[in-house]
């Protein structure tokens, strides 16, 4: 556990600070139309409050401010709650979304299980995170060690085993950033 809201001391300027994102990609990784996304470590909402498709779209954070910080966004629901334990039912959300948040979950292999317990079968589970294997993400890695963030990077192949384990269907890719792609999909019979 951080010792800290590290996010509350940015929650107000985070979206002008963070303006990187590819939500044609993420539109597209995720199979997007769907009925309920779940975007899990979801923050401000800065990537979630601006994508299409979904009818209804669930922001999960523990911080508060992060939260607050996003506000009513384009009909965005928000629930203060870790990934460790999401509070919905099994098999209700046909598509979860983590967005540079994994390597910030206190525990992540049971983290990795809740993103899967609560996803529909025939859902679909992305994970966009950055590449502890690239030098840039080890020193950012460095980075977040100093500042006592609590964060943990995993390699690809064990994000990959840890969601295996729950049963997903995984692929992982990577793009000429600094992220990987990780993609579970919950097989309609499960
Ligand atoms: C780098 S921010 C990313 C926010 C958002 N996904 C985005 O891309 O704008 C990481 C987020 O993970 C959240 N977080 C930290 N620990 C968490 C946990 N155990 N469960 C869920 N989210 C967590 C933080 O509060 C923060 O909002």
């Amino acid at each position: 556990m951080p010792l800290f809201d590290h996010f509350a001391l940015i929650a107000r300027f985070y979206d002008r600070i963070f303006t990187r994102v590819n939500l044609e990609q993420i539109h597209e990784q995720l199979a997007m139309p769907a009925n309920r996304l779940l975007d899990v470590g979801g923050g401000t909402g800065r990537v979630s409050g601006r994508l299409t498709g979904a009818q209804t779209v669930i922001v999960i954070d523990p911080s508060t401010a992060m939260l607050r910080a996003a506000g009513a966004k384009n009909g965005l629901q928000r629930a203060s709650a870790h990934a460790e334990r999401l509070p919905f039912p099994d098999n209700s959300i046909d598509r979860v979304l983590v967005v540079d948040a994994f390597h910030h979950f206190c525990d992540q292999e049971p983290a990795a299980g809740e993103l899967l317990r609560v996803l529909a079968p025939g859902g679909r589970l992305v994970i966009e995170e950055p590449n502890i294997e690239l030098w840039p993400v080890k020193l950012l890695a460095l980075g977040e060690r100093l500042a006592l963030m609590g964060s943990r990077f995993y390699r690809p192949d064990a994000i990959r085993r840890m969601l295996e384990m729950h049963g997903g269907q995984v692929t992982v890719h990577t793009d000429d950033s600094i992220n990987m792609w990780i993609i579970a999909e919950k097989p309609a019979t499960a």
